[in-house]
């Protein structure tokens, strides 16, 4: 039904198309049509649930809002959802969310229900690929109100992705891993992604070094 109502629509959007009327670039409507998101979680987790504003939206089982203490001083933001978080609708439950789970109770010591944690885009992208530009900054305005809301004192970026969205800047993770970022509402670490922890177990080292300033910063 909901394929026949999308066809549908997209077929009068063609014919005005053919009429002559332009689309509009979706990030570009977004950003300048103001549109106010809610102020608190649950709202913005309906509204998300339901957000059809890029093409992952097409082939996601769920969408993973995130979760976690919605007063953390600490959150975790990572690339995406893999296949495990698709189909359970949670934040890092596969395999890197086990080792983000280490990460957070073997050597913060406290509990992963003591942290937020979130991503840059809230729907699988397909085959695990990096999210698209066009993806990432469609989300981001999600993120940064779930940002907006908690009011983290410090977070972490796990990944270049994750680091590139939520600074605007391209440096390479590896030379700016483990640096305490002051930015103008929060403060900012990267390290690498759990993922690539999994396949690079040697930068585990550096990671947990990573990890030990998050503890000394927030004084856990
Ligand atoms: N990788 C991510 O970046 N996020 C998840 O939620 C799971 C795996």
């Amino acid at each position: 039904m909901k394929n026949l109502y999308n066809a549908l629509n997209l077929k009068k959007l063609l014919t005005l198309k053919e009429l002559g009327f332009n689309f509009i670039d979706p990030i570009e409507e977004f950003k300048e049509s103001n549109i106010e998101l809610p102020n608190n979680l649950q709202s913005l987790k309906k509204i998300a649930n339901s957000c059809h504003l890029c093409q992952l939206s097409k082939s996601r089982t769920n969408v993973v809002f995130g979760e976690g203490n919605e007063k953390a001083q600490l959150m975790f933001v990572g690339e995406g959802p893999g296949a495990t978080e698709d189909a359970t609708g949670r934040p890092f439950v596969g395999r890197a969310g086990e080792l983000l789970t280490k990460m957070i109770e073997n050597v913060l010591y406290i509990k992963r229900s003591e942290v937020y944690i979130a991503n840059i885009v809230k729907c699988r992208p397909p085959n695990n690929r990096t999210p698209t530009p066009t993806e990432a900054l469609t989300c981001r305005p999600y993120l940064l109100k779930q940002i907006e809301i908690i009011k983290p004192k410090l977070i972490v970026a796990l990944g270049s992705t994750a680091y590139r969205y939520l600074t605007n800047d391209n440096t390479p993770i590896s030379k700016i891993r483990g640096n305490i970022i002051d930015l103008k509402d929060f403060s900012l670490i990267a390290t690498y992604h759990p993922s690539y922890l999994l396949r690079n177990p040697s930068a585990k080292k550096e990671a947990y070094v990573d990890m030990l300033k998050v503890k000394e910063f927030l004084n856990l």
